[in-house]
């Protein structure tokens, strides 16, 4: 089958079962990137690096949330208690106590989004607000909404997508070669269809942050 053909095709599936709410999956990493950037990044920059518009108002340098250094010590608990203000080692200075106004399981997302910051060897290069909406418009069909590759269309077509949970097969491409297989299909996979001239180029490059997340969510 003709790979236009088969974008074709998902165009009008995805288009049925847009309505089956198959889209509210929980994707922890994409939680917490949006708490991020109404919280965080104020102080600690949107690149996590410290460098946020309240940062020079403040008497210590917000951490650097992508240094291997400081979260390589902590373990996935100790940030939960860092962020929450309950750490064994003490309060931390000029952070808030965020445990205060956030229950834990925003917290916890925020924990995955930090590690996101810390373990992702590719930038984020589109917007994942986005690249969600489309991911669960035109990609559940094959790759479900958990992006582990048990879509509808897999109980029909002789097809195995690849687990987009998997972060060490994602994190072997890069995000152009990830662009390349959206916008042209697969090479060695005639199922993957070609997404040129249904998708932006700017709507690819959310797709590939949005499959980031994805990928870094466990
Ligand atoms: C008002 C500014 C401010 C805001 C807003 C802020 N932080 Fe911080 N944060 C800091 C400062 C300053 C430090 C460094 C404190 C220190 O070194 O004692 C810090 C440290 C941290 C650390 C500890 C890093 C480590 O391992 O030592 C974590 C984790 C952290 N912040 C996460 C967050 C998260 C998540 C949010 C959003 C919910 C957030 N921060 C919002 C100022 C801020
Ligand atoms: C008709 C089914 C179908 C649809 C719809 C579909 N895919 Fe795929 N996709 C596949 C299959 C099958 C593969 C496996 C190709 C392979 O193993 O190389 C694949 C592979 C991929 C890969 C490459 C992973 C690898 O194997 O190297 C990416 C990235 C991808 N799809 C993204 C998307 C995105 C983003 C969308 C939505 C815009 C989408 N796919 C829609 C069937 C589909």
């Amino acid at each position: 089958m003709k790979k236009q053909l088969i974008a074709v095709l998902s165009l009008c599936l995805a288009g049925a079962l847009m309505s089956a709410a198959a889209r509210a999956e929980v994707v922890k990493t994409y939680d917490g990137w949006k708490l991020y950037n109404s919280y965080c990044y104020l102080c600690h920059g949107s690149d996590g690096k410290g460098g946020g518009p309240l940062a020079k108002s403040l008497k210590l340098n917000p951490a650097d949330l992508t240094s291997n250094e400081r979260l390589g010590k902590r373990s996935d608990r100790d940030l939960l208690l860092l962020i929450q203000g309950n750490s064994p080692h003490g309060k931390l200075k000029d952070m808030p106590q965020w445990g205060r106004v956030m229950p834990e399981p925003q917290i916890q997302a925020l924990v995955s989004y930090l590690r996101f910051l810390h373990r992702s060897r590719h930038p984020l290069v589109g917007n994942p607000e986005q690249g969600r909406e489309l991911y669960g418009r035109y990609c559940v069909a094959c790759h479900g909404a958990d992006g582990k590759g048990h879509g509808v269309m897999t109980n029909v077509l002789p097809i195995k997508p690849i687990d987009h949970t998997d972060a060490v097969k994602m994190d072997a491409m890069d995000n152009r070669r990830l662009s390349n297989i959206i916008l042209y299909g697969d090479a060695k996979e005639d199922y993957m269809p070609a997404w040129e001239g249904f998708l932006s180029k700017p709507e690819v490059d959310s797709l590939v942050s949005y499959l980031r997340m994805l990928s870094h969510s466990k």
